[in-house]
């Protein structure tokens, strides 16, 4: 059969205050209209449903990221040089040098640490019982990746403003996204007078950066470069994952009374989540040569837009897309990307994320939800700018 070359279009701005609050409506929509659907405003094909995004994420020899991932010329030109945006050996090669900071055997070894600021955490919510969940699931993501990059203490009170603006440059180049331009590369800035003065703390994956550069295995410039690769991704990415549990829990109590009758389930619970409430919403890749997606012929260069957020809300590809469950088995969600590039981070993601419902889960009876949450609006993270709750003690 020949490949369809006719794509349904779709008019409404998927950036939009309204659109980044009220995204599953959206995503619905684009699923309805078909597997592959031409973004009027982008110009771009937006692939909706789980089977296209998974084939996208694991041909990564078609699909590929050194055009960059995100949807507007600057940040693909501006993030040349990070693992993101890198492909083949280069890609291997950066992604090598940092992965065994975040392999199963390190993990292991900061699983005691997070625990402990876990309980610390969950225990000074309990006792002010009227808590923004935002800044619970803030305080583990905040310290863990900052100390295993090796961020000195100095400069780290805007490390959240730099990541959200990092996330913003990745969608078009809007309002929001030129606003926080200037703050995007704040980072970079700050990391390059981190590296020139060598003030990274000792035996952190800074230190052996440097110690790789100083070895000439990597250039001093890409030293900058890879630390912001590893801190950037880490922060509203795993905030947005508790956050969403805690709003979860707090609006299914059927849910949170099984977690704790069973905190095992915190390790499923995470998918669910990921799933239920993908923390990124899309990223994109470029065709490097002609291909077809679910019959549909894409010309080399057509870039296209994984929106994980749809994907895991499928209902080609999970029952019941909508309901939030813990017991399902969710591990095969695409909120953590898939295939080369699959998310390097998951691990402590997990781990951290775990670890706070785990805590929660002791001492908790009840999450109430306080007064209305508000969105973060991101053009990329899909995040609980704040969220009233109140802790009732087990
Ligand atoms: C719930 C938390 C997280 C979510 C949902 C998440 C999601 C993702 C996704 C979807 C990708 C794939 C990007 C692509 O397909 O192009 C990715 C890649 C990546 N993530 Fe995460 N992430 C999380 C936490 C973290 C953490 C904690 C770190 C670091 C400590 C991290 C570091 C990275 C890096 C470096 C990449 C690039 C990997 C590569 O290109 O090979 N992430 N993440």
């Amino acid at each position: 059969m020949p490949a369809r070359t006719k794509v349904p279009v779709y008019r409404p701005y998927l950036y939009s205050a309204s659109a980044i609050r009220d995204t599953y409506t959206h995503y619905a929509a684009l699923r309805e209209l078909g597997p592959v659907v031409r973004l009027h405003k982008h110009k771009v094909y937006a692939l909706p449903r789980y089977a296209e995004c998974k084939q996208v994420l694991l041909d990564e020899a078609t699909f590929v990221s050194s055009d960059g991932v995100a949807l507007n010329p600057v940040a693909n030109r501006a993030g040349q040089g990070t693992t993101l945006f890198s492909d083949g050996e280069d890609h291997t090669r950066r992604r090598s040098l940092l992965a065994r900071r975040l392999a199963p055997r390190a993990l292991r070894a900061l699983q005691d640490m997070v625990d402990l600021r876990a309980a610390a955490t969950v225990e000074a919510a309990v006792a002010r019982r009227r808590v923004d969940g935002v800044e619970i699931a803030a305080a583990l993501p905040m310290s863990v990746v900052p100390d295993l990059v090796g961020w000195p203490p100095e400069g780290r009170e805007h490390l959240l403003r730099w990541a959200g603006a990092a996330f913003n440059a990745l969608g078009p180049l809007n309002r929001r996204a030129m606003c926080t331009l200037p703050a995007s590369l704040g980072m970079l800035r700050y990391a390059r007078g981190v590296v020139r003065t060598g003030s990274v703390l000792d035996g952190s994956l800074g230190h052996d950066l440097l110690a790789a550069s100083e070895g000439g295995r990597i250039m001093p410039a890409e030293c900058a470069t890879m630390m912001i690769d590893y801190l950037a991704p880490s922060l509203d990415t795993t905030i947005s994952a508790i956050s969403s549990a805690l709003h979860l829990f707090a609006t299914h109590p059927e849910q949170w009374r099984l977690l704790r009758e069973n905190p095992d389930l915190a390790r499923k619970a995470v998918n669910e989540v990921v799933r239920h409430a993908s923390p990124i919403r899309a990223f994109s890749r470029v065709a490097a040569r002609d291909t077809v997606i679910a019959g549909t012929a894409l010309p080399k260069g057509s870039r296209v837009l994984v929106l994980y957020g749809s994907a895991n809300r499928d209902p080609l590809e999970w029952e019941n897309p909508d309901t939030f469950d813990i017991r399902r088995d969710a591990a095969r969600q695409l909120g953590f990307g898939r295939g080369t590039h699959g998310c390097v981070g998951q691990g402590l993601a997990r781990l951290e994320t775990t670890a706070v419902l785990r805590a929660l889960a002791a001492r908790v009876d009840r999450i109430e939800v306080a007064g209305p949450p508000e969105w973060a609006l991101n053009n990329v993270i899909h995040r609980f700018e704040r969220l009233p709750l109140e802790l009732v003690p087990a």
